[in-house]
């Protein structure tokens, strides 16, 4: 089984002498003014929950997009920073952008024009000359910070997310074999019939394959980038190996599903503190129910967070017995608000939770609470112990650990997730109740079935899931992915 102890052990065993860095436009910690004063979090997202506790274990260096209005005044003359700042385990390196860079490369190439057309939600992606010549030169930015640090040394550089597509061909072009890149898109990979729409296609693939592995979670991702370059570029497919050789060079192509860190989301659930927040939540909110229903997100327009009201809405149509007996949390945090669809999203949201309050609304219950704000990890720990059921729905998503992490809190074999069968963690969560999240009237009555289920079945499918989550852990994922590029066997 693959723990903490032992990826530490394999790295310090397999790296050598080659330095450990992470790249990822996000950082795990930012520093914000608050009241007056210098306070830090830790930030949320999929790319910060999986890398974080690896490079708690390896210790090694993270390089991210320094993003927090007191990030400049907490670093040292080399921009960095011993992270978590209350417990230093390993060093971030902030880098700096300018406004216009932020607009074009990160609200715009990444997140108006890769972010779209990777995600199949039928939101138009945007694609802009001068973004893209931003994220160019944003993309050298962190290059030129990856090679301040390494100097003369040898590194393995982990790169994350579509935010970096052009880092692996820069930094090989500067430094050739003295760097081993692996990459790990973070997000689906769309068919080719939909990427080859995309104007920059060629100097994006040829980005990627500078790689010496490029990851994905699951392995029609893979074939869906195997396929695009067949079609898009010189280059030869090696079916047997899952590789692809472009100008001498070998890419590996490999999916690996991400995970969670299991052990410490269980031990953090039962802690005093996850005990005292869930306490205040109960008294904030009111949260005395038969049932209390569950959707955490980040705003997005890819979660489907307006198909999961809607259906929440048919719920109480169709079964209108179940009114007061229940409250529907919606966690949101916002993000990206700066470009139009994510605006319109959440003015969105507010209307229909506004429609469905009215609607439904008897003797002072009101059937959905929407909350904004940010949480820190244990409150988010909270919430999930709170819950009876949880409703991922996303239109499509790569893998989603929002799931995976409410199975890792029920410690008792509690809960009901309902997920969406197009999320990568459908393939390995069979016991959730699977919805399509556009079939609203299918969804409605999937809420009725996560109502209604006995307590034997809610076990024994939650029993099935726990297994699943703790098996495949985050060091696992870390570990399958640092044995294949380096070579090496690890018994599980
Ligand atoms: O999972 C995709 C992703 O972009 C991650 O890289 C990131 O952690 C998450 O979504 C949150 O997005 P952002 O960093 O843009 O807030």
């Amino acid at each position: 089984m693959w723990t903490k102890e032992a990826l530490k052990k394999v790295i310090e065993k397999q790296l050598g002498d080659y330095l450990l860095i992470v790249v990822s436009n996000r950082e795990p910690y930012i520093h914000i003014q608050k009241k007056g004063k210098t306070v830090w979090q830790r930030s949320a997202g999929g790319v910060v929950t999986a890398i974080d506790p690896v490079m708690k274990a390896c210790s090694g260096l993270w390089i991210a997009h320094g993003s927090g209005d007191a990030d400049k005044k907490t670093v040292d003359s080399d921009n960095r920073i011993q992270v978590p700042p209350d417990d230093p385990r390993y060093t971030l390196h902030r880098v700096w952008l300018t406004k216009e860079e932020e607009d074009g490369y990160y609200y715009g190439f990444a997140n108006e024009a890769l972010w779209p057309l990777s995600h199949i939600s039928y939101t138009r992606p945007n694609f802009e000359e001068s973004d893209w010549r931003m994220y160019e030169k944003v993309n050298r930015k962190f290059a030129d910070a990856v090679l301040y640090e390494i100097k003369d040394k040898k590194a393995f550089v982990w790169i994350q997310d579509y935010h970096m597509a052009l880092l692996p061909r820069f930094l090989k072009e500067a430094k050739g074999n003295n760097i081993i890149t692996a990459h790990f898109w973070h997000i689906p990979w769309p068919n080719p019939e939909v990427f080859r729409i995309c104007p920059k296609r060629t100097e994006i693939l040829e980005g990627l394959l500078a790689n010496d592995l490029l990851g994905f979670h699951i392995r029609y991702h893979c074939e869906n980038f195997i396929s695009s370059v067949e079609k898009e570029i010189e280059a030869r497919i090696d079916r047997e190996r899952f590789s692809i050789i472009k100008g001498g060079h070998e890419t590996l192509i490999r999916p690996f599903p991400i995970g969670v860190d299991y052990e410490y989301v269980e031990r953090l659930s039962e802690s005093e503190e996850v005990k005292k927040y869930m306490q205040n939540l109960k008294e904030e909110f009111l949260l005395d129910y038969d049932f209390i229903m569950l959707g955490l997100d980040r705003i997005d327009y890819t979660k489907g967070i307006l198909e999961r009201l809607r259906a929440l809405d048919r719920f109480m149509e169709r079964y209108p017995e179940y009114k007061g007996r229940f409250v529907f949390i919606q966690m949101g945090r916002l993000s990206r608000l700066h470009i139009p669809a994510y605006k319109n999203l959440n003015d969105d949201i507010n209307a229909l939770v506004e429609e469905i309050n009215w609607k439904h609304s008897q003797e002072g219950w009101h059937p959905v609470l929407f909350v904004r704000r940010h949480l820190s990890y244990p409150e988010v720990i909270a919430f999930y112990k709170l819950a009876n059921i949880c409703v991922v729905s996303p239109l499509h998503d790569g893998m989603n650990l929002v799931a995976k992490e409410y199975v890792s809190t029920r410690i008792d074999n509690s809960g009901v997730l309902v997920l969406s069968q197009f999320t990568g963690s459908a393939r390995e969560l069979e016991d959730a109740i699977l919805i399509n999240p556009y079939d609203i009237e299918d969804f409605s009555e999937k809420l009725k079935d996560a109502v209604t289920m006995d307590r034997e079945e809610v076990k024994q499918r939650m029993v099935k899931m726990r297994n699943q989550v703790a098996f495949n852990n985050i060091y696992r994922w870390a570990g399958k992915l640092l044995s294949e590029l380096l070579k090496f066997e690890f018994r599980e």
